[in-house]
């Protein structure tokens, strides 16, 4: 019984990995199309929102004057500006690492812009040169709905924007 659901879970692991992969290849599509960073930024939030189903806020936290501040986003209305230095964007902002919060509730400071998330990833965004400028958030109504395919993929689909 514990064997059959490891083997369904690896499954439905190769499962997402091959849905990333798809969206990869329309992502090289899209982009091509413009250099424009608030474009690229849009058209990544819109195609990861549409194509998983668990994404209920999906967008980007860009630092500016030492705030982070929502840029391009598909999903319910959320806080503009954030607390400084408190919450899980700011978390992976700070330590320029990729946060999986399997349970909102349980990360110290986290902010709730919307009550109905319940887990959360936040991947750092850094520009050619290395410098962090943000941040990718993708917050879900599900609980634990992120694990390390997420973070790898995601990581290299913010790769894309620069
Ligand atoms: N929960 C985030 C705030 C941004 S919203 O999830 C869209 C945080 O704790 O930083």
């Amino acid at each position: 019984m514990i064997s059959s659901v490891i083997v369904l879970s690896n499954m439905e692991k190769e499962k997402k990995k091959n849905r990333y992969s798809r969206i990869h290849e329309q992502l090289k599509e899209v982009l091509e199309k413009s250099d424009n960073l608030t474009a690229r930024m849009a058209s990544i939030s819109a195609v990861l929102h549409h194509k998983f189903d668990y994404f209920f806020w999906t967008g980007f936290y860009l630092y500016t004057d030492g705030d982070l501040i929502v840029g391009p986003y598909q999903g319910p209305l959320a806080c503009m500006e954030l607390e400084r230095n408190k919450g899980v964007c700011w978390a992976g902002f700070n330590e320029q690492n990729t946060i999986v919060v399997p349970d909102v509730e349980e990360f110290p400071g986290h902010i709730a812009c919307d009550s109905r998330s319940r887990s959360e990833i936040v991947v750092p965004l850094k520009n050619k040169n290395g410098e962090i400028i943000g941040v990718l958030d993708v917050d879900s109504q599900d609980l634990n709905a992120f694990d390390d395919v997420d973070a790898e993929e995601l990581e290299k689909i913010v790769k894309m924007i620069f």
